[in-house]
């Protein structure tokens, strides 16, 4: 008896980033604003110049992920920052629902004890089929399909800052 097994995916890319120190003090400088589970940018637009050094830091990896996906080009619609103290926490959320939308999270910062990033099943909460943890490294970037669950555990250290951004692959 032949059977076949076919499966459906989604890549998780990942890489490590030289480490540009003068960047990030730049963006552990930002104000963010406190809000329920943690303390985000997200609602104020980040300055323009360090919109564009971040976009430049991101561009070689950006292209490559793309030459993957058999895209030509990407954009970054948005980009904002986040930081963790001690229990500060991410809810299961996703940020887009289309096929070319991409999202990634870049560690600023981080200690033993910040929260992982959890990612779960498309189609999680109504299934809980599976789950792929990312341990938070200074200069790891992911990026991932926008549509694709997300969080982040409670912070057990105050340390944890990242970028996080919504590309659009075309
Ligand atoms: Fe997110």
């Amino acid at each position: 008896m032949k059977i076949q097994s076919h499966n459906f995916t989604q890549s998780i890319f990942e890489t490590i980033l030289p480490i540009d120190n003068q960047l990030y003090s730049k963006i552990k400088k930002q104000k963010l604003t406190k809000e329920e589970e943690l303390q985000s940018s997200y609602d104020t637009p980040i300055d323009k110049i360090l919109f564009n050094e971040i976009k430049n830091y991101l561009q070689d990896y950006m292209d490559s992920v793309g030459k993957m996906l058999n895209k030509e080009k990407n954009i970054i619609d948005y980009m904002w920052f986040q930081k963790y103290f001690i229990s500060d926490y991410h809810n299961v959320h996703c940020h887009n629902s289309g096929t070319n939308e991409y999202s990634f999270i870049l560690y600023i910062d981080c200690g033993d004890k910040s929260g992982d990033t959890r990612f779960l099943n498309l189609g999680y909460p109504h299934i809980n089929l599976n789950e792929y943890r990312v341990k938070p490294v200074k200069g790891k970037c992911l990026i991932f399909l926008g549509a694709l669950p997300h969080e982040s555990i409670p912070a057990r250290d105050n340390k944890k800052t990242i970028v996080s951004g919504n590309i659009q692959y075309q």
